[in-house]
C-alpha cells in the first residue's frame, strides 16, 4: 500500500474506523475515502456501486457495520443479520468487480462457538453452536469470511478477514442500549460519581472472563497484516490475556474515582462465559498488542469527559 493510495474506510466515524483513520494520516497515507452513513447508506446496493464507479478505490478497510451489545443483539435481531449482510454483501462483492487490491474484513471473537475450547484457536471457527443472544449477528458475520474466501479462490482477489477480540477505545458507542460492556461501565461509574449515588448495579455474576484490546493497537494491527497478510484463513486480533467482569468493574471504578459500592445482578444474562483469543498465529507474524488496559481505559476516560 503506498502512502498516495486510494484507501477506502467505511465506518470511518466508528470505533474502529475513526482509530484506523487517525492512525492512517498519522502514517502520512493521503488519499483516504470517506462517506458518512448519511451521504452513503451501504445496504443501498445502486450507492455503494455508483460510489465505487466514480472513486475506483484500491485499498478497503471494512469498518462499517451494524455492532451492539447482548441487549441490542436480543431486542433487534432482524436489524443485525440484514444490516451487516447487506452492508458487506455489497463492498465485498463491488470490490471484486472494481479491482481493488486488498480488503481487510472485520469478523470478531464473539462468533466463535459458545462453549469453544479456551483461548480460542481460529480453527474453532464453525465447530459447535453459537451464543444464542447474538447468532443472527454471527451468521451475517461467519458469512462475510466465507464471501471473502470464495472469492479469492473462485476469482483470485486478496481479501484478508481479522478477527478482534473486545475493543474499546475513543468514540466507543455509549448509547445505553448499543454499548459493549466497556463503555457501558464507564458511563455507568461517571454517572454514578457526578450524581453522587451511593451504588452501581451491574448485570450478571461478574464471574465471566473477558479480553479487551484498545482500538489503538487492533488500527495498528490492520495496518501490519494489509502489508504482511496474504492467507484467506481467519486471523485472531487480541491481547491474549483476560480478566473477569469484576475485576473490570473494580478497574474502572477506580480510574474514574467513584467511591460508592457495586453489587451484581445475576437475575441479568452473562453471555459466554469466556472468551479468551489464542493470539500466537499473529504473534509468529511479529505484531503484539503495545497498550496495556490501565493505560488504554484512562485514555478513553479522558476522550469520554471532552466529547
Ligand atoms: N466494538 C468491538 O468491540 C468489536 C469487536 C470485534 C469486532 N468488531 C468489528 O469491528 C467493526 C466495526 O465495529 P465498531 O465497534 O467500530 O462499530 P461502530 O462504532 O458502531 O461503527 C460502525 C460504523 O458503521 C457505520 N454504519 C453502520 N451502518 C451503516 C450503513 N448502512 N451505511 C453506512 N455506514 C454505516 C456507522 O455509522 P452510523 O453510526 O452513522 O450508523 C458507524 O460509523 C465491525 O465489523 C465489528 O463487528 C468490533
Amino acid at each position: 500500500m503506498k502512502k498516495t493510495s486510494k484507501i477506502y474506510l467505511p465506518g470511518h466515524r466508528g470505533l474502529v474506523g475513526s482509530a484506523l483513520y487517525r492512525k492512517l494520516q498519522q502514517e502520512g497515507y493521503s488519499h483516504l475515502l470517506v462517506r458518512s452513513h448519511t451521504e452513503l447508506d451501504l445496504t443501498r446496493q445502486k450507492q455503494v456501486e455508483s460510489f465505487f464507479e466514480k472513486e475506483q478505490p484500491e485499498y478497503i478497510f471494512l469498518a462499517a457495520a451494524k455492532v451492539g451489545g447482548i441487549s441490542a443483539n436480543n431486542t433487534y435481531p432482524a436489524d443485525f443479520i440484514y444490516q451487516n449482510l447487506a452492508i458487506q454483501t455489497n463492498i465485498i462483492h463491488c470490490a471484486y468487480q472494481f479491482d481493488v487490491k486488498k480488503l481487510l474484513f472485520l469478523g470478531s471473537s464473539c462468533i466463535y462457538p459458545k462453549l469453544a475450547p479456551q483461548p480460542l484457536k481460529e480453527e474453532y471457527l464453525l465447530s459447535g453452536k453459537l451464543e444464542p443472544t447474538n447468532e443472527p449477528y454471527a451468521i451475517s458475520k461467519i458469512t462475510g469470511i466465507k464471501m471473502c474466501q470464495a472469492y479469492n479462490r473462485q476469482y483470485g482477489t486478496s481479501f484478508i478477514s481479522l478477527m478482534p477480540t473486545n475493543l474499546f477505545g475513543p468514540n466507543d458507542n455509549y448509547h445505553s442500549e448499543d454499548s459493549h460492556v466497556m463503555a457501558a461501565l464507564i458511563k455507568k461509574f461517571h454517572q454514578a460519581k457526578t450524581e453522587q449515588k451511593p451504588s452501581v448495579e451491574i448485570w450478571g455474576t461478574g464471574t465471566p472472563r473477558r479480553e479487551f484490546l484498545f482500538v489503538e493497537d487492533l488500527a495498528d494491527a490492520c495496518l501490519f497484516l494489509i502489508e504482511k497478510y496474504t492467507d484467506s484463513e481467519i486471523i485472531n486480533v487480541g491481547v491474549g490475556e483476560d480478566i473477569t467482569i469484576k475485576e473490570l468493574a473494580l478497574l474502572i471504578k477506580e480510574i474514574i474515582g467513584y467511591k460508592g459500592d457495586t453489587y451484581f445482578n445475576p437475575d441479568k444474562p452473562d453471555g459466554t462465559p469466556q472468551k479468551l483469543l489464542d493470539v500466537s498465529k499473529i504473534k509468529n507474524l511479529g505484531w503484539s498488542a503495545k497498550t496495556s488496559l490501565k493505560r488504554g481505559i484512562e485514555i478513553t476516560y479522558q476522550h469520554y469527559l471532552k466529547s
